[in-house]
């Protein structure tokens, strides 16, 4: 049944018609003026590949054309550059976009190596500026500090369809044919990307995986940064050992909630733990070297960023929190500054409401007043919603166009609160009953973001590829954890994988029902 052989042979034997620019016509694109293209050949290139879904890095040596078109928009005075590989040998017919993280449109070139090795054409862009996913410190603000709009909407809306359209046509230059099928690969931002194709360039790509995705970034991204607010606002830093050992204690509360004591929550949203609960215990610190005592004061921290934030009119949430079982190393940082513990904020927190919400590069954010998340948050979505979320539920032009979309998310994203993705299928599934026959939802137990830990797919790309190609819709995907301990399958959403006895690390231990 789950066979994970790839789709049926598609054209066979087409070899690139050679490696040179010339062979290149540039496509029409409305407002697009081509700049250069430039085409180099390698043969066995030794790089370190840099897998998106999840984010993996391996050695491999693959032998491609190298072809780079640069762009401008009129007006703009901006500087695109597309990057397609093509293998130079045994083209498997098909286009591989790959999408980026962070601030960055791609993080990395060395993303477009897994889609070659596996014979496909890969093609992503920069979206005009460099590949810096932690901050958006070259591009955000203009040099009078306004909002760089030009280049926002690029990075939000814009690059990757004019890059994939910008592929097709070079990969119907290289081989006089057009590729049979495109697939779209994106985690992080890239799962933001892939969701955006979806929703706003429903065309494109026949395949979308979708990753741990940005989406609703007005809201979650600003989110991101309330843990520091919170403690900024209660003047206390919890040592990262104490936060971490509130976070454990969380864990073995609520572990049991689904049924399975496997050391991970697989059911975060049933899980009421509270740190007081943990206050007085001693924990070893790694951070000061010796015993250290759980206070009110730390768990106070930990509850609040728990609850999340709420709004000062309606005491109603205004963004999902952080959930137990979740580390509180990114986003609820704390270091020392060599006089003191303080908060080390995630930085693309912090530029996005200083230079986009704020217009300020040097806005006070640790000195924001009691009132200064929510309004931060309001400006967010007020300005930016429409621009940035990625977050329209009708997926009618993709389904129209036959388009298949795997998106999972880890239940342990320690950046991207998952609850914003199940929010965004729940809403898709809310305007359109038949969503399953296109878009399939999977929740990753202990996963955190694009997949360092936890049980995370191994294989999700193949699965897409034989729900396009063979119609074999997937209705769980393996997962494996990184070392390969333990191994299960993720159930499509709303179903979970439930323990049926065994041993927790046995994929055979579990078995996706209704409910836990
Ligand atoms: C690339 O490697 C293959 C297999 O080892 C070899 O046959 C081929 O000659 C190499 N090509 C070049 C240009 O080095
Ligand atoms: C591909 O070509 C571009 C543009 O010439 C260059 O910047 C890049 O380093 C090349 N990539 C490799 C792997 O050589
Ligand atoms: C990204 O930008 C930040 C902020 O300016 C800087 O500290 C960091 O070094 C940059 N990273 C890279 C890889 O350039
Ligand atoms: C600011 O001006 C400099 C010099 O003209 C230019 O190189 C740079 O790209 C500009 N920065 C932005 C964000 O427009
Ligand atoms: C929390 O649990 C993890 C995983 O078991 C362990 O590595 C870590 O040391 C624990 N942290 C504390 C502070 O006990
Ligand atoms: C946690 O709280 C929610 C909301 O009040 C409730 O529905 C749920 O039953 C509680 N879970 C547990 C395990 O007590
Ligand atoms: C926490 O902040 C420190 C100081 O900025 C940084 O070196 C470290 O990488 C951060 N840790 C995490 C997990 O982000
Ligand atoms: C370290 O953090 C403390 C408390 O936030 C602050 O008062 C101090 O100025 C910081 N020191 C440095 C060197 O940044
Ligand atoms: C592509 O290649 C990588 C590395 O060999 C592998 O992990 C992956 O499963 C392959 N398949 C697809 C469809 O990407
Ligand atoms: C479960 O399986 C793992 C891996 O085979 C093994 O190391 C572990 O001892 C087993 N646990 C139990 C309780 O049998």
């Amino acid at each position: 049944m789950f066979s994970t052989k790839l789709g049926q042979a598609l054209l066979l034997a087409i070899s690139i018609k050679g490696c040179s620019a010339s062979l290149i016509n540039t496509p029409t694109i409305p407002g697009v003026t081509f700049t250069d293209v430039q085409a180099v050949e390698h043969q066995n290139y030794s790089l370190l590949a840099e897998n998106t879904n999840p984010e993996q890095f391996y050695d491999t040596t693959i032998s491609f054309c190298n072809i780079t078109l640069w762009y401008t928009h009129q007006g703009w005075n901006d500087n695109i550059a597309v990057t397609v590989w093509i293998p130079l040998t045994g083209w498997d017919g098909r286009m591989r976009g790959v999408g980026g993280s962070g601030f960055s449109v791609i993080a990395n070139l060395n993303r477009l190596a897994p889609g070659v090795g596996n014979s496909s054409a890969t093609v992503a862009t920069n979206g005009g500026h460099g590949h810096n996913t932690s901050s958006a410190d070259t591009w955000g603000l203009d040099n009078s500090s306004r909002v760089n709009f030009m280049y926002a909407q690029t990075f939000f809306a814009v690059a990757e369809a004019e890059a994939a359209v910008i592929g097709k046509s070079v990969i119907t230059d290289m081989f006089g044919a057009s590729p049979r099928y495109s697939y779209f690969d994106g985690c992080s931002t890239g799962g933001r990307q892939a969701l955006m194709l979806a929703q706003q360039y429903p065309d494109l790509y026949d395949g979308i995986l979708s990753g741990s995705p940005a989406i609703n970034w007005a809201s979650f991204v600003p989110g991101m940064y309330y843990p520091q607010f919170v403690m900024n606002q209660l003047q206390h830093y919890p040592y990262p050992c104490i936060l971490d050992a509130i976070n454990n204690a969380s864990i073995i509360a609520c572990d049991i909630l689904d049924g399975a004591v496997d050391g991970i929550i697989s059911n975060p949203y049933q899980c009421n733990y509270s740190a007081s609960a943990a206050v007085g215990r001693t924990v070893y610190c790694k951070d000061t070297g010796k015993m250290e005592t759980i206070t009110e004061s730390d768990a106070e921290v930990a509850d609040k960023i728990w609850e999340g934030p709420k709004s000062s009119i309606s005491n109603s949430q205004l963004w999902y929190p952080m959930s137990r079982g979740t580390s509180f190393s990114n986003i609820a940082n704390v270091t020392n500054n060599g006089t003191a513990w303080t908060g080390a904020p995630f930085l693309i927190a912090v530029d996005w409401i200083n230079r986009f919400v704020f217009q300020n590069a040097n806005y006070p954010i640790a000195e924001m007043p009691a009132s200064g998340f929510e309004d931060a948050y309001d400006l967010s979505v007020k300005a930016w919603r429409h621009v940035s979320s990625t977050d329209n539920p009708d997926l009618s032009g993709f389904q129209a166009a036959g388009g298949k979309l795997i998106h999972w998310h880890g239940l342990a994203d320690q950046q991207i609160f998952e609850e914003g993705s199940r929010d965004y299928y729940n809403k898709c599934m809310a305007h359109d009953p038949l969503l399953r026959e296109y878009y399939r939802f999977f929740e990753a137990p202990g996963a955190a973001h694009c997949g360092v830990s936890g049980l995370i797919p191994t294989d999700a790309m193949s699965y897409l590829i034989q729900w396009v190609e063979d119609g074999v819709a997937p209705d769980e995907l393996p997962a494996s954890t990184p070392d390969g301990a333990m191994k299960r399958r993720l159930c499509e959403y709303p179903k979970v994988a439930a323990y049926r006895g065994g041993n927790v690390t046995l994929e055979s231990s579990f078995h996706c029902q209704e409910s836990f």
